[in-house]
């Protein structure tokens, strides 16, 4: 019996990774058909403001973008208030970046090759290269060598510690292709883990 529910249970959790693919997959494809300019190997689990817009941003190659993230590519605040005109501006997302969880990224704003965007962070400006970003709004407080660095010594400290586990795995972007075959190790892993 507990074998057939944990069976079961691998299933559903199999299942819903390949549905959590799929709605990813559709979600770049649908960008790129209203025009956005997405590059390869790209994750994306935010959302734009408006898709007609979407020929004003570019996501390079094997960028990252967590769920919840909003992408702005215009302000049309003074132009509802005062009828101004609506103001556009391009979003470049850079090669390898990560914006994390519940971001908004104003018009306007690149995000640097291999930037990290800290989660609920709000961009309103340009972040550099390999920079480390967070808050609102969103400001430079070190770059990622730096945050490797502290990362490192907090997987040392935390190795005995339960709440804690660290998978050794690829990037997603070098993954993303045969993404079934490391699922299941990904899903051992959550397996083992609890
Ligand atoms: C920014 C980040 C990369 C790590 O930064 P870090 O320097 O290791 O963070 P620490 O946990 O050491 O915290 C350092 C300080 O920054 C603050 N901080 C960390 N992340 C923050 C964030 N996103 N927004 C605001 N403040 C943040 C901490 O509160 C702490 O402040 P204190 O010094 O006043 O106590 C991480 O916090 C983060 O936001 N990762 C993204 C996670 C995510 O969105 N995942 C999505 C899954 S796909």
């Amino acid at each position: 019996m507990r074998y057939a529910r944990r069976l079961v249970g691998d299933l559903v959790r199999k299942l819903a990774a390949i549905l959590d693919d799929a709605s990813r997959f559709n979600r770049t494809e649908s960008m790129r058909k209203y025009g956005a300019n997405i590059g390869k190997n790209v994750f994306f689990e935010g959302d734009l403001s408006d898709y007609s817009n979407a020929p004003f941003l570019t996501i390079e190659d094997g960028a990252t973008v967590s769920h919840g993230t909003v992408i702005l590519l215009h302000d049309s605040a003074l132009n509802n208030t005062l009828g101004l005109p609506i103001k556009f501006g391009k979003v470049v997302i850079g090669k390898e970046s990560y914006i994390g969880a519940n971001c908004t990224i104003l018009c306007g704003v690149r995000i640097g090759e291999r930037a990290i965007v800290g989660s609920h962070s709000l961009v309103t400006k340009d972040i550099p290269d390999e920079a480390v970003a967070y808050g609102v709004p969103a400001r430079v407080q070190g770059t990622i060598h730096e945050l490797a660095e502290r990362h490192k010594a907090n997987m040392k400290a935390d190795a005995d510690d339960d709440r804690y586990h660290y998978l050794d795995i690829i990037p997603w972007r070098d993954r993303v292709n045969s993404q079934l075959k490391y699922r299941a190790d990904y899903l051992d892993f959550i397996e083992r883990s609890i």
